[in-house]
């Protein structure tokens, strides 16, 4: 993470694989374009985009500047774009071809001297996930992972990191075969919002908040990513994932890791992963039965959102007519520590939801009796501390307040804090951070090998039963709802609500 003392990263090129690519164009581009303005950029930096189109430099970099025109979150200074497209080149080859990475060997030490970038690579796979292996390999293979002479070597992997947990492993040992783990930079987008890194500093910068987060005072907590938007044409990629590959094992368990892990002897890179890990750790695994009990799965069926009919997931471009895919997950978990015993974390995310929102709810436990006949206790609004991630970024908190009048009454009130009011909107795309990071070799915002394995831990079990038994209620949501009756009962069975219902 950055601090005021914020300057340019090292010297270094950027080679993006998949330079041709809906990532490139619409998040890496504009985030380098951005921390270039805000001169976080070394001035020995160039782009080596890497990508099968037969295509030149010359007319890379016009692509380029159309796509910048097209997604850059800030008006396009002139001068600044020329600078930055200077340093573009461009290499078109197959990932898989060997030849590939010795013309790519001649071109970086090319970039390199009329750059002086000191042998500092930075590889960007923004690719398919078959092929993370492989280019690496291949990069190792001609030696440009090597790091010697004081140059650096960083690799950015996207996700999905494997597809399970056997294939996360598998992948991780893989790519450990040729880096180092100090190497790897595998990135959940969710860490790079200013809200996901707020969690810690909300949690571990004040002295207010820590000494009440724990069993005897939280009642439970809510982490909800909903959307409205359905598959968008990915249904060919969604179809072999679902709700709790695409955002449950990645996302939705890092926001659990931030809100419910203990406090790390730092803010370095290990000593943050080490926590998170040891939480992870400590979410109990489900048994058979419990998957039946304390998990659910929903898939979009047809409906109407503001007066327009929308399709049902199975209606989807590339989705099976009988998919089984589910499109919403719902999640009851416990964890196994001394500050969370008996505290159930419910998780939910899904597609074509009412609205798009995510955020972190925690409920408080109620007072032991109440003092004012006129309110019973089941009608109090519960003390809800709410951090709201996407959209309308902020945090509230909510409590009881005496309606004024002559007789005692209660009723909810609400304090709110809204990042727009402090610190105004900073038009980004979520991954500036992210990279810059890499570019000057602080992974904390990035997950480590154990970190990754330890998610697929937790949800593996709950795939194979949902395997073994497929759903026969499908479609079992309308676009546009919350989801599945199923999220509501399995909370109301515990005597609890989600909060979006209250
Ligand atoms: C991606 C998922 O990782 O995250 C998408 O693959 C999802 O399916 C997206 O829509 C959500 O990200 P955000 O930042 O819009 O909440």
């Amino acid at each position: 993470m950055t601090s005021e003392t914020d300057k340019p990263a090292n010297p270094c090129v950027i080679v993006i694989f998949g330079a041709a690519g809906d990532l490139t164009k619409r998040l890496l581009l504009p985030a380098l374009y951005n921390l270039a303005r805000s001169n976080l950029l070394p001035k020995e930096f160039a782009i080596v985009g890497v990508a099968r189109a037969q295509i030149s430099n010359e007319d890379f970099r016009t692509k380029l500047s159309q796509d910048i025109q097209e997604f850059a979150t800030v008006p396009v200074d002139t001068q600044l774009w020329q600078w930055f497209r200077e340093r573009l080149y461009y290499l078109a080859g197959d990932f898989q071809d060997p030849n590939t990475y010795s013309q790519l060997q001649d071109l970086l030490a090319q970039v390199n001297t009329e750059h002086s970038t000191q042998g500092n690579y930075l590889y960007y796979l923004a690719v398919a996930p078959n092929f993370f292996s492989d280019i690496i390999w291949q990069l190792g293979s001609v030696g440009l992972t090597k790091e010697e002479n004081g140059h650096w070597r960083r690799v950015i992997i996207e996700k999905p990191f494997g597809h399970d947990l056997e294939s996360a492993r598998n992948l991780n040992k893989n790519i450990s075969s040729t880096l180092q783990e100090s190497q790897i930079y595998r990135i959940d987008h969710y860490l790079g919002k200013e809200t996901v890194q707020n969690i810690l500093i909300f949690r571990f910068g004040n002295g207010l908040f820590e000494p009440i987060w724990n069993y005897r005072y939280i009642d439970h907590v809510q982490i909800t990513v909903a959307e409205t938007v359905g598959v968008e044409g990915r249904g060919g990629f969604y179809e072999g994932a679902g709700a709790v590959r695409d955002m449950m094992q990645n996302h939705l368990f890092q926001l659990l890791a931030m809100v419910a892990m203990e406090p790390p002897i730092s803010f370095e890179a290990d000593a943050v992963r080490d926590e998170k890990s040891k939480l992870l750790k400590a979410v109990q695994p489900f048994t058979p039965e419990e998957v039946l009990t304390n998990t659910v799965r929903g898939q979009y069926g047809e409906g109407t959102v503001n007066d327009k009919q929308l399709p049902a997931y199975r209606q989807e471009p590339r989705v099976a007519a009988d998919s089984v895919t589910e499109t919403f997950a719902a999640l009851k978990l416990t964890i196994d520590n001394w500050r969370w015993a008996d505290v159930p974390f419910y998780l939910r995310t899904g597609k074509r939801l009412t609205e798009r929102m995510t955020e972190i709810a925690i409920q408080f436990k109620r007072v032991p009796s109440l003092l004012f006949r006129q309110t019973s206790v089941d009608s109090l609004t519960p003390n809800f501390l709410v951090i709201r991630i996407q959209p309308n970024e902020g945090i509230s908190l909510q409590f009881g307040a005496k309606i004024p009048g002559p007789s005692v009454r209660m009723g909810g009130v609400q304090m709110d804090f809204a990042y727009k009011d402090y610190f105004g909107t900073t038009p980004s795309t979520g991954y500036e951070t992210l990279i810059y990071d890499c570019m000057i070799g602080d992974a904390t915002l990035f997950q480590r090998a154990d970190n990754v394995e330890l998610g697929w831990s937790v949800v593996t079990p709950i795939l194979d039963v949902w395997k073994a038994l497929p759903p026969r209620n499908f479609p079992n949501y309308a676009v546009g709802s919350w989801g599945p009756q199923g999220a509501e009962d399995m909370l109301k069975r515990d005597g609890r609500q989600w909060r979006t219902n209250l």
